[in-house]
């Protein structure tokens, strides 16, 4: 084949996860606000969360997520080109988590930034990382999702504060010149809706002492945009390249609710083993969730090199979105 047949993509080579050591079953939360194993098992499929230790921070997390993706894909710290972090719970205002990752790993010919976009943080993360390596801006990225949803939860809320989790989970694009059937991330398409930001949100800014930031949730009307919404996500993404919901061997989907995931599944008609599910176990941990299940079921062998898996994603602001990638 001549390099004339070939296309610069951005290829996925290794993924990394980093989980808090406190594990919280919903027993536990019984401890903490009036609920019950039942009731949060049966709306939401969450069985478990994990929460940090006061050391377990945006960063450290981060860094050890990223230092995993970094090893499973053999790539040196010093050779990385970028850092793009997803994350609703940093640190500081600045410098940015990515810059703090940045020190933490040694990647010093790295630029980096933190992008907001709450639960679709990863997507948005793959997209941008995806565009700049197309564009030969850089030829790797590390793209994390690195959340303390328990440090912004209202454990006044039985509503939401039964539904996050904390945790990190990197994923490594490198450019690769590839045939047109070759793998890499083959679209990202991204969504917003502003006027839907009162439905889930954080009131204040992280860092305002007088004034803690709580996450604040309109559950149901959360719940009636999603699997619409993010329906016609996955549709654009099959429609984009020509394919159908058959092509597709693994749904990643973010991970809030078993409920949403089942709905959009059923709407593709994807048996439930072709559905990457681990809200079970980590429960919502919002820019992290896509990364977390992608590493779990690479490292599992359910996703094997060559597999055509697409990721989804909605949350606050509204943001949504989907990615189509050939491992
Ligand atoms: N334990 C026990 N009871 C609870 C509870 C809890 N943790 N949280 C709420 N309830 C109660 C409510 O007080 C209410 O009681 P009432 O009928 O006596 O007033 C009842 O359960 C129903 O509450 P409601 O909020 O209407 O429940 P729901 O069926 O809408 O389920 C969610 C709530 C949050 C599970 C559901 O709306 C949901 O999953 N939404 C999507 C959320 C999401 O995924 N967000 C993240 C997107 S990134």
């Amino acid at each position: 084949m001549s390099d004339a047949a070939l296309q610069r993509r951005a290829l996925l080579t290794g993924t990394g996860a980093y989980l808090p050591e406190q594990i919280v079953s919903n027993a536990d939360m019984t401890a903490r606000v009036d609920t019950s194993d039942e009731w949060i098992a049966e709306r939401t499929g969450i069985k478990q969360r994990h929460f940090a230790a006061p050391h377990e921070s945006a960063t450290f997390m981060g860094a050890a997520a990223g230092r995993a993706a970094l090893a499973a894909a053999g790539l040196a710290p010093e050779a990385l080109g970028a850092i793009i972090v997803g994350t609703s719970t940093p640190d500081n205002a600045f410098p940015s988590t990515a810059v703090q990752i940045q020190a933490a790993l040694g990647a010093k010919k790295a630029f980096g930034f933190d992008l907001s976009a709450a639960c679709s943080g990863f997507i948005y993360g793959l997209s941008v990382a995806d565009a700049m390596i197309r564009a030969g801006q850089v030829d790797s990225v590390l793209v994390i999702g690195s959340e303390v949803y328990s440090r912004i939860l209202n454990f006044a809320d039985r509503g939401t504060c039964v539904l996050f989790g904390d945790g990190a989970g990197a994923a490594l694009l490198q450019a690769r010149d590839v045939p047109a059937d070759g793998a890499g991330v083959l679209s990202t398409h991204l969504h917003a809706d502003g006027t839907l930001g009162d439905i889930l949100y954080v009131d204040g800014a992280t860092g305002l002492r007088d004034k803690p930031a709580h996450l604040v949730m309109n559950g149901r009307e959360v719940f009636r945009h999603a699997v619409s919404l993010l329906a016609g996500a996955v549709t654009e993404a099959l429609t984009a390249n020509g394919l159908t919901a058959a092509d597709i061997d693994f749904l990643v989907p973010h991970q809030a609710n078993k409920r949403i995931i089942d709905g959009v599944g059923k709407k593709l008609g994807l048996p439930p083993e072709r559905v990457i599910v681990t809200v079970d176990r980590h429960a919502n941990t919002s820019a992290a969730s896509i990364p977390l299940a992608l590493h779990a079921a690479i490292t599992d062998g359910r996703i094997k090199p060559g597999a055509l898996v697409l990721l989804e994603a909605l949350g606050g602001g509204l943001t949504w979105g989907s990615a189509l990638i050939r491992l």
